[in-house]
């Protein structure tokens, strides 16, 4: 086994263990409007309907907030998460889900064909932002939304920005791709989408804080 294999292994291992975590004991700071992660994931994701796709959706620790009528797809390229996605989907009884292989930036389904695209966490590691992006806007039907949870690069000139950017060759090669310092809600506004609503908030876990998570609309 090489050690790329090696690591998306206990990379997929990690996330698994991760779905014990109770997301509501995950507080965020600076959030007037939702005290803990799973409140935001409640909000986020609790209404959705009809055709969603879960871009990376690693072990499926947002399976859990779905409402259990949607029709639920996810594309995850480490292959290793797949068994732990399906176990968390057997343990919450939903039916009705796909699980593909395949990545953000090639994505297996038809041209506006899907309701929401969801991404929490994924947006960091894709290899590449823009593609992936384009790749969303092209699967959503007119109207239709990407939801997103993500960690983003610390305010230019602070020292949490100057840790991220100091640490981040090292934490990309450890964390399968994960960047600390990217500028993700600069490139929100420029694909073309219609609307961008986001919240700003931090978590207490130093480097991957601040986030932002929020909504693009597509034009109808
Ligand atoms: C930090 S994990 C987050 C997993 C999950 N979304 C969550 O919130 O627990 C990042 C996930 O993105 C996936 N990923 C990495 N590169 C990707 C790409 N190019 N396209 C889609 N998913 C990707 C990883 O395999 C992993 O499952």
């Amino acid at each position: 086994m090489n050690l790329s294999t090696l690591q998306k292994r206990l990379f997929a291992w990690g996330m698994g263990k991760a779905n014990d975590a109770d997301a509501d004991r995950i507080k965020l700071i600076d959030c007037p409007e939702y005290q803990s992660l799973g409140e935001l994931k409640k909000a986020l994701l609790g209404n959705l309907q009809h055709q969603v796709l879960e871009i990376g959706p690693g072990a499926g620790a947002s399976l859990a907030y779905y409402p259990e009528d949607i029709s639920w797809i996810g594309v995850e390229p480490n292959p290793f998460m797949h068994p732990y996605l399906e176990r968390e989907a057997q343990q919450l009884g939903l039916a009705n889900i796909k699980l593909l292989s395949g990545t953000a930036e090639d994505l297996p389904v038809e041209d506006q064909s899907i309701d929401t695209v969801v991404s929490t966490h994924v947006l960091c590691s894709v290899t590449d932002l823009q593609a992936s992006l384009q790749e969303i806007k092209r699967i959503l039907k007119p109207g239709g939304s990407f939801v997103f949870i993500e960690h983003v690069a610390g305010e230019c000139g602070s020292w949490t920005r100057k840790a991220q950017d100091g640490v981040n060759p090292v934490w990309k090669n450890l964390f399968d791709n994960c960047h600390l310092n990217r500028e993700i809600w600069k490139i929100l506004p420029q694909i073309g989408l219609e609307t961008v609503n986001y919240y700003e908030f931090k978590i207490a876990i130093p480097l991957v804080s601040p986030h932002i998570a929020g909504n693009v609309q597509k034009k109808t």
